[in-house]
């Protein structure tokens, strides 16, 4: 199978990138794992205008990084969503690149199931709870599968994520998705 981790946080060596190097440790056993990290790329946000509705291939007007995520999340079997929580939602740089997944062009993707790890400071009982709510109707209106979930409190700066036992079950998560996944999706 291959899987994409979309890596929603700017800081090329924070928790959000730490969990999800070593969850495609686990799942690149048995697959290909890319990390896609919105730290490498310039996404703007959507417009709104549904140029893509009209254009040939349902190109997007804007001639950004976003060209190159269309091409690496198409042929994705599963993608994992892995964000820091920002004011209760994901990262606004992520948010953009989820947006620009408004187009009949993803009608061409193979996408079958969704895993999300997520990042946040505090250890309020209900700080995933709006991630959360959003990514099941997602889900549930796409018709995919939610192959699992890594949700951290309490990690705040860079490297506070380490030692976790979280990076472990970012590892597990990661091993238990394989060929057998994808049979049943
Ligand atoms: C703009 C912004 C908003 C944030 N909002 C929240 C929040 O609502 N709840 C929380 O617990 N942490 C919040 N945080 C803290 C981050 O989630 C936390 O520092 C996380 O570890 C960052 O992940 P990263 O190292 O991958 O960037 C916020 C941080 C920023 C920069």
């Amino acid at each position: 199978m291959h899987i994409a981790v979309l890596v929603g946080s700017m800081r090329r060596n924070g928790n959000t990138q730490a969990l999800a190097r070593r969850f495609a440790e686990g799942a690149g056993r048995d697959n290909e794992v890319e990390i896609v990290s919105v730290s490498d790329f310039v996404v703007n946000p959507c417009t709104g205008c549904n140029y893509c509705y009209g254009s040939e291939g349902n190109r997007c007007r804007q001639d950004d990084g976003m060209s190159e995520i269309y091409a690496k999340l198409a042929e994705a079997d599963v993608i994992v969503v892995a964000s820091p929580v920002y004011f209760y939602g994901i990262s606004a740089s992520l948010k953009a690149v989820v947006d620009r997944l408004h187009t009949p062009m993803r009608k061409t993707f193979r996408v079958k199931g969704l895993s999300l790890l997520l990042v946040g400071a505090t250890e309020l009982p209900d700080l995933f709870d709006s991630i959360i709510a959003q990514y099941e109707l997602v889900l549930r209106f796409f018709g995919l599968e939610d192959l699992g979930r890594v949700l951290v409190g309490g990690v705040k700066d860079e490297g506070d994520i380490e030692g976790s036992k979280a990076l472990d079950e970012a590892y597990e998560l990661g091993l238990s998705i394989g060929r057998a996944t994808l049979e049943r999706l």
